[in-house]
This record gives structure tokens, C-alpha cells and sequence, in this order.
């Protein structure tokens, strides 16, 4: 038996980072780390993954084995609170998601989980309440593994959030890069370096083997892992958790992949997902069609949260997906990015709110951006709330009649952007209701940069844009203000890069 806690000098409270030590022979069945999320006022979800063969799909034989874990009150371990078994299997690529209850609301408490001769990492979680004075809010999205390295998490791991808040691409679908740099041809005669720093472990993914796979390898980064040893995290997958630019039963290249060729494939990646993540509820499956519940409302003191899933219940990208200039079918009123049920679920929270903010955490942009100028249509990315208006029109509604202010928090485009919300969305004279905190990537390059700091003009509402550092948000929230800060990595190329400010907001001020 031997510790994996090492403490990080300086910080007020400990940082537990993994060790290595037993996981390059093979034999260390924690390699992937641990985690926590879903996190309530009396409890969360506690999860690992025994995987002493990481990225050959965990190196377990099927069998059913037990995992012991405990929950205790103090950082060194000393004062269990709970504790008890898991019995997991290969069914589950020997994932363990313990569910723990009967918790004080808003206090810390650290875990780890034993088997055999190993012990796990040491993770710190937090319950939440809803009497929190405040609270710290992280947000991320989009970790291309072969672009660049997860550095960003290191800082927030640091910083201890009450909660991560994930909404997207968690991994990334394709296959293997070229290392080295290259030139990308972005059009209009612009030409912008790229970088691919490591390299995936196989072809694009399609089974449920290489799903496992592709999460292994994303896990095995040591500063995603401290980030999730440091903080409760609720995620919700956008699309490269199974293919880009997917909507619902319909993949973006029907004509490369068959309705039931698809279908197989969410089976496997909506299976390695709940394996991977600590959310509460596997997929449910009927049929060959599999399901999973990621949407839900969380409360932080001031902020109430309510993480969306827009990709598992939308309408298929209209006139063609991508940027283009609207066509008729953007007006159709029965267009949805959420679904019925999940609207009727939001409408309904949003008018039944007491929290000082109301946060939409939202896997695209909520708010419009245009990509042209002049007197031609609007030119917008319809793969985002853009592609779906009549729907945004009537949350923003919503929205602005709540008490609370509405923030949106979102990701997906690889750049940093703070912008004002308005009663009519795409009308910036229109009444200002709220804020919209959009996080550039943890990773994933932005080669639309450049585009969208040429048509700043045109979008007066957007106050910051950065799509050339890599990085992530942090939100601390009172009851009076809301505080933003834009975290970005100095070169998510380069190992061990600085992490700084970038940019700061507060909404009593925007
Ligand atoms: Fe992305």
C-alpha cells in the first residue's frame, strides 16, 4: 500500500495531483484518475475506472470485482463519513459511479476509492446550496488532445471551483494528425499556422472499443486529471463525443454513414460517455436507440444553473449547416434545439427561479453573430442558436421575464467572447436582459478567428473576442455582481506554459 496524495506547496487548501509511479508497468488500475459531478445540496456522484491497461480497452477480464471506497471530512483521510463497495464489471468497462447522499450542503469532502493493493488518487468534491453567499464557477469546453496540451486545467484545478462546468467535445471523434506545424488556407487570402503537439490512438472512432480507447487517452492528461480530482464537474456532451456536427438520429455525412450505422454508433459512444463521466443516469436504450440524460438544473447560492443538452434532441441544421445566409426553413416555429420536453423543463425552471442569475450553460453560442457587413441577409453559423431563432426568441423571452439575471455560459467555437444578451436576440437596440460568457478552447484550434474579428462592427453587442489563446473561464458570483475571468494558456503548444488574465468583466459594469 502506498500514497498517491502529493500535496502542492502555496495553495490554501492541498492539491492532489495522480502519481505515476505503478501506472507504466501496467499494473496500476487507477490510471484514469477519479472524479466527482451531479453535485447536490446532500450529495454526488463519485466516479472511477479500473483500467491497469488504459488504452487497450482497460486491461479488466469481464468479471464482476469490487472496488471499496470512502468519503470522508478531512483532507488527510482521517474522519470517514461514508463508505462502502462497488461492484462493477465489464459490462461497464469496469466503471464505478457511487452515488452518495445524506451530505451537509455547501462543504468540502475528499474520496478515494481502493482495489486490491492500489489506492486511488485523492479527490476533493463539494455538495452545493443554495445558501451559498457565493460561489466559483469554472467553465471548459473543446480539448483536442493533438492540439495542444490540457494546461488550462492545471491553473483551474489550482484556483478550486465549487463546481467545472463541461459543455462540450470532451474528446474529439477523428483520427490520427501529422505532427509538426502546418499552414491552413482559412480563404480571403488568409493563411494561419496550426500546430498538432501528440497524436490520437487509432483511426476516427466508431466502436464502443475505440470509444473506450479514445477516453483513455484524453484521461490519461495529467492536468485534466488534477482538475477533476479538484472539483465536482457537470458535463454535457456537444458533438464530437460522437461525430461532428451530429443532430439527433442524423449524422453530418448521411451519405457516409446509414441511419443504422449511426444508431450503433451513439450506442457505443453514449456507453463510453457514462462510463467516462460522473454524471447520475446511464444511457437508457430501446430498440437499438439509446438515450442519456444530461440536462439539469444545479444551484450554486446566488447562480442557479441550467445545463442544456442541444444536440441530442434537434432539428437537423437548416440550408445545409455551416455559415450561410438564412433560408426559409430557419422560420419553421416547430425548429427546436432542445426538444419539447427539455424547453417546457427550462421554461418551467426559469419561471419558478429565485437565484439572483439565472445561467443557461449552453454547448453553442446562444447569442447572434453576424459574419458579414452591409445591406446583404446576415450571413450566421446555423449549427448554433442562430440556426434555430424562433426558438431563442421565445427563451430569451423567458429569460427576461425570470427575476434573476440571465448569463449564458457557452463553448464549441474555440473563441473567447463577452457579450450583452437582448430582448430580441438578434436586434442589439433592442432591451439588454442579460450577459453571454462564451469560453474559448481548452485545446481545439479556432481557424475562424480572423473571419470574426473582421465583422466586429457588425455585431456591436460583442464587448471582447479571442480566438488566439487557448484557455478557460472562471465566474465568482454574489448576489450583486457577477465577475468573469478570461484564463488563457501564454502556448497550449508548449508544455508548461504561463496562465494569465486575459480579459475580466463584471456585469454591474458591462
Ligand atoms: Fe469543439
Amino acid at each position: 500500500m502506498f500514497s498517491r496524495r502529493l500535496f502542492l506547496a502555496g495553495s490554501a487548501a492541498s492539491l492532489w495531483i495522480p502519481a505515476m509511479a505503478r501506472a507504466a508497468s501496467g499494473a496500476y488500475h487507477f490510471t484514469l484518475g477519479v472524479a466527482s459531478g451531479s453535485p447536490r445540496d446532500d450529495g454526488m456522484i463519485l466516479w472511477t475506472r479500473l483500467a491497469p491497461d488504459p488504452l487497450k480497452g482497460g486491461g479488466m477480464t469481464p468479471e464482476p470485482v469490487n472496488v471499496r471506497w470512502r468519503l470522508c471530512a478531512d483532507d488527510q483521510m482521517k474522519t470517514t463519513v461514508r463508505e462502502g463497495v462497488f461492484t462493477t464489471s465489464g459490462r461497464e468497462g469496469h466503471s464505478v459511479h457511487v452515488r452518495v447522499d445524506g451530505l451537509a450542503p455547501g462543504r468540502e469532502y475528499w474520496y478515494q476509492f481502493n482495489y486490491g493493493q492500489d489506492e486511488s488518487p485523492i479527490g476533493r468534491t463539494r455538495t452545493s446550496s443554495r445558501n451559498d453567499p457565493s460561489a466559483k464557477l469554472a467553465l471548459a469546453s473543446c480539448q483536442s488532445y493533438e492540439s495542444g496540451y490540457f494546461t488550462a486545467y492545471g491553473d483551474m484545478a489550482k484556483w478550486l471551483p465549487d463546481c467545472v462546468i463541461h459543455v462540450g467535445d470532451y474528446i474529439y471523434e477523428g483520427g490520427i494528425g501529422t505532427l509538426g506545424v502546418r499552414m491552413r488556407d482559412l480563404g480571403n487570402g488568409q493563411r494561419q499556422a496550426f500546430e498538432t503537439v501528440r497524436l490520437h490512438n487509432s483511426a476516427e472512432i466508431v466502436t464502443l472499443w475505440d470509444y473506450r480507447n479514445r477516453y483513455a487517452l484524453y484521461k490519461s492528461d495529467k492536468d485534466l486529471q488534477a482538475a477533476h480530482a479538484a472539483a465536482p464537474w457537470i458535463v454535457a456532451m456537444d458533438d464530437h463525443e460522437v461525430d461532428n456536427n451530429w443532430a439527433s438520429d442524423i449524422p453530418q455525412d448521411p451519405e457516409a454513414q446509414t441511419p443504422l450505422e449511426f444508431q450503433v454508433r451513439k450506442l457505443a459512444a453514449f456507453q463510453a460517455y457514462w462510463e467516462h463521466m460522473p454524471i447520475e443516469k446511464p444511457p437508457v436504450i430501446e430498440q437499438l436507440k439509446s438515450k442519456i440524460q444530461l440536462y439539469g438544473k444545479y444551484r450554486f447560492g446566488p447562480a442557479q444553473v441550467h445545463l442544456l443538452d442541444t444536440r441530442q434532441f434537434r432539428s437537423d441544421q437548416a440550408c445545409g449547416d455551416n455559415r450561410k445566409a438564412p433560408c426559409a426553413a430557419l422560420d419553421d416555429p416547430k425548429r427546436t434545439l432542445t426538444g419539447a420536453a427539455q424547453e417546457q423543463w427550462l421554461l418551467k425552471e426559469l419561471s419558478a427561479s429565485d437565484a439572483a442569475f439565472n445561467v443557461l450553460a449552453s454547448q453553442t453560442w446562444f447569442s447572434p453573430f453576424r459574419y458579414n457587413e452591409g445591406p446583404d441577409d446576415d450571413v450566421r453559423n446555423l449549427d448554433q442558436w442562430d440556426g434555430y431563432p424562433l426558438q431563442r426568441e421565445k427563451i430569451a423571452k423567458a429569460l427576461a421575464k425570470a427575476d434573476g439575471t440571465p448569463v449564458v455560459l457557452s463553448g464549441d467555437w474555440h473563441i473567447s467572447g463577452a457579450m450583452t444578451l437582448h430582448e430580441t436576440p438578434t436586434d442589439p437596440k433592442s432591451r439588454k436582459i442579460g450577459y453571454e460568457f462564451a469560453g474559448t478552447s481548452i485545446a481545439s484550434h479556432c481557424p475562424w478567428a480572423g473571419d470574426m474579428m473582421a465583422v466586429r462592427d457588425a455585431n456591436p453587442h460583442v464587448t471582447y473576442l479571442n480566438g488566439q489563446k487557448r484557455g478557460y473561464v472562471r465566474s465568482t458570483v454574489t448576489a450583486k455582481d457577477w465577475h468573469t475571468e478570461y484564463r488563457v494558456v501564454t502556448d497550449a503548444g508548449v508544455v508548461g506554459s504561463g496562465v494569465v488574465t486575459d480579459a475580466e468583466f463584471r456585469t454591474s459594469e458591462m
